[in-house]
Formats: structure tokens, sequence, C-alpha cells
């Protein structure tokens, strides 16, 4: 039984179309033009429960609208959405109690309390039994390296300290599914591998459901076997992380260090990507055969000390995914937001 089910969900957004140019502001509030926006379009899939599965794509691809839908913040303009057996935006209590939310850009503490206020607080609307909260209060202290935190005022925290007080808190109630959109924005390398860590563990350790929106494409690897690729609204892959590479990442990189330098070295079957002198790099076919017939080829005529492989990086396939798409390549991270919108005058 899926714990997500996702069918033909689609949001329109609308807004008022500013008129530029003179008395702009002033044309604006009497021509009543809107746009609509359609911010998530016609996308299927669904989720098994112990999933762990990134939401990706680049900025305005439509991760938060859906991540709102699906926890009930946000109506559905088309299609339907089931979350552990309802719909969501109708079961808004319910539902809570059973999903966790993190939003990277909000936050869930209050500001000038003790973190563990927000704790306590947290265990009684969700009306938490005290040794269930303690347990897992103590357990995500400890994952996550809290103690003292939680005694410090929350404006007091740096912004990784708060995230991992914030993970706690969303995990208190012991939910299902958790839902983080961009955990990760804006944080060190270091709190990034604390809270990569700290998701797999409660993934393996609790068997929460996790779905992960970033585009941060390092969290994705480190927690996620699983993504769901979107761009401009629509579903353009869902598989696993393993596959897509197998599929677009068709060359490997070879990394050969020689006993001397041999000089430029030309071969039928692989790219010179960098030249440091004894150390060269190629790219090759991923196929066995083509590794090793590339390798034969230049042990035969130069002594090699050592060869170190690469597969194919995410980012690296991710932007060829999109390059197939053709014109629907992201230009850039500010997306030309309202390419697909219509004017509809009221
Ligand atoms: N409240 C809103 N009103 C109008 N347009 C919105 C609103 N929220 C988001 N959008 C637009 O919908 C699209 C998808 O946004 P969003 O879901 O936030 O993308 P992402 O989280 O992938 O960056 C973007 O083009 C964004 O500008
Ligand atoms: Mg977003």
């Amino acid at each position: 039984m899926s714990i997500i089910t996702v069918s033909h969900l689609g949001k329109d957004y609308r807004q008022i179309r500013r008129i530029d140019g003179r008395f702009g502001a002033v044309r604006t509030l009497f021509t009543r033009q809107s746009m609509t926006r359609t911010a998530v379009d016609d996308i299927s899939f669904s989720i098994e429960p112990g999933e762990a599965v990134g939401y990706i794509g680049p900025n305005g691809a439509g991760k938060s609208t859906t991540i709102k839908m699906l926890t009930g913040i946000l109506v559905p303009t088309r299609g339907a959405v089931e979350v552990l057996g309802v719909e969501p935006h109708r079961h808004r209590r319910r539902n809570a109690s059973r999903i966790g939310v993190v939003f990277g850009q909000r936050s869930q503490l209050w500001w000038d309390l003790p973190v563990i206020e927000s704790f306590e607080l947290h265990r009684h609307v969700y009306d938490i039994p005290p040794e269930r909260y303690r347990a897992m209060r103590d357990r995500c202290t400890e994952l996550l390296g809290l103690g003292d935190l939680l005694q410090s005022p929350v404006r007091q925290l740096s912004l990784g300290q708060r995230m991992r007080c914030e993970l706690a808190m969303a995990l208190l109630h012991q939910p299902e599914i958790l839902f983080l959109d961009e955990p990760t924005i804006g944080l060190d390398i270091e709190a990034k591998d604390r809270i990569r860590d700290f998701l797999r563990t409660v993934n393996r350790e609790q068997g929460t459901t996790i779905i992960l929106t970033t585009h941060d494409l390092a969290d994705i690897e480190e927690i996620c076997p699983r993504i769901i690729v979107i761009n401009r609204g629509g579903l353009i892959y869902d598989g696993a992380i393993q596959s897509l590479k197998a599929q677009l990442g068709s060359q490997r990189q070879v990394t050969i260090d020689f006993e001397d330098d041999p000089g430029p070295i030309t071969i039928s079957q692989a790219t010179l990507l960098s030249d440091q002198g004894r150390r060269k790099t190629f790219a090759v076919e991923r196929s066995v055969e083509s590794t090793l017939a590339v390798l034969s080829s230049i042990a035969s005529s130069h002594p090699v000390q050592d060869v170190s492989f690469a597969e194919p990086a995410i980012e690296d396939v991710i932007r060829t995914l999109y390059a197939g798409l053709g014109k629907a390549v992201p230009e850039s991270d500010e997306l030309d937001r309202w390419s697909r919108g219509r004017v509809v005058t009221q």
C-alpha cells in the first residue's frame, strides 16, 4: 500500500498582472488583469512506506508548491493527492499528527524561548505520551548533538544549530512521513553532513518515510536512492539515481598516474579531460570492455603507477537530463517566471 499517491496533480496561482510604464501602478489597479501561472502540471507518482525520495528541480520548478499540497497547506487546482489514506487539505489536523514538516526558510520554533520550551509546547499540541516524548527527545538530542542548545533562546542560535533543532522538533511526535523543503539551504558543509547523517539514521531506525526537496544534489545522493525530477511544473524523471546514472552517465572518468610523464597521448576510445603531466584523466565509455581496452592500450606503451575511476557525478547526469529536454532547459537560477502564464482578463 502506498503511503502517498499523487495523480495528475496541478496547481495554478493567480496573480494580478502588473502594467509597466506611465501610471503603471494606477492602471494595474483598474484593469484587473490577472495571470494564471501553472506551478505544478499533471504530476503523478506514488511512494511506499519507508522510502527516502528526493524531489528535485531548479528554482521555480514547483517543488515547494508540491510539498505544500502534500502537507495540506495548499489545495490542488487539478488532480488528486492522498497521504496516509486521506486528502491532506481536508484533514489537516488528523494529518498533522502523522506527518512532520521542516521548511528551510521558515522556523517552527519560538524565537524568544529556549528551544526546550518549543519542544514542550509541541508535546502538548501533539499530545505525545511523556515516555515517548522523552525517548524521542533524547534520541534526537544525541544524534543531532543538541546538548546545551536546548537551553538557548532560538534567536541566539546559528542557522545550522537552529535547523538541527527544527529537525528534532518535527520528529518528536514520531511522524510516519517527514517532509523537508530545502533543509540544508545556507548551511556549511559540516552542518549539512550532520543533517544528512541524521536523516539517514531516522529513515533506517524509525522507518520514517522521507520526502526531501533540495537543489543541493549532494543531499540527494547521500539520503535518497530514488529521485523525482521536475522542471517547470512537470515531471521529467522518476526512478533510482543509479539507473539515471546508468542511462545518462554513459562515460566514466579514468585517472592514470604514470611513472614518468609520457607526453601527449591520444587513444581512439578515450577523450583526454585533463593533463597534468604524470597524471592524466580520460573520459571512457562505461562498459568494462572499453575501460579495459583503454587501460591495456595505455599500459602497453607507458609504465603506469596507479589508476583510479570516478563514476559520473550526479550534477553532470542531471545536466544531461535537462539538456535532453531541448528548449525547456532552465536558463539560469532565476527561471523565466511567467513563460507559461496565460493572460486572463476578468
Ligand atoms: N504564492 C504564489 N503566487 C504566485 N506564484 C507563485 C506563488 N508561489 C510560487 N509561485 C510560482 O510558482 C512557481 C513554482 O514555485 P515553487 O513551488 O516555489 O518552486 P520551487 O520550490 O521549485 O523553487 C514559480 O514560478 C513561482 O514563482
Ligand atoms: Mg522552493
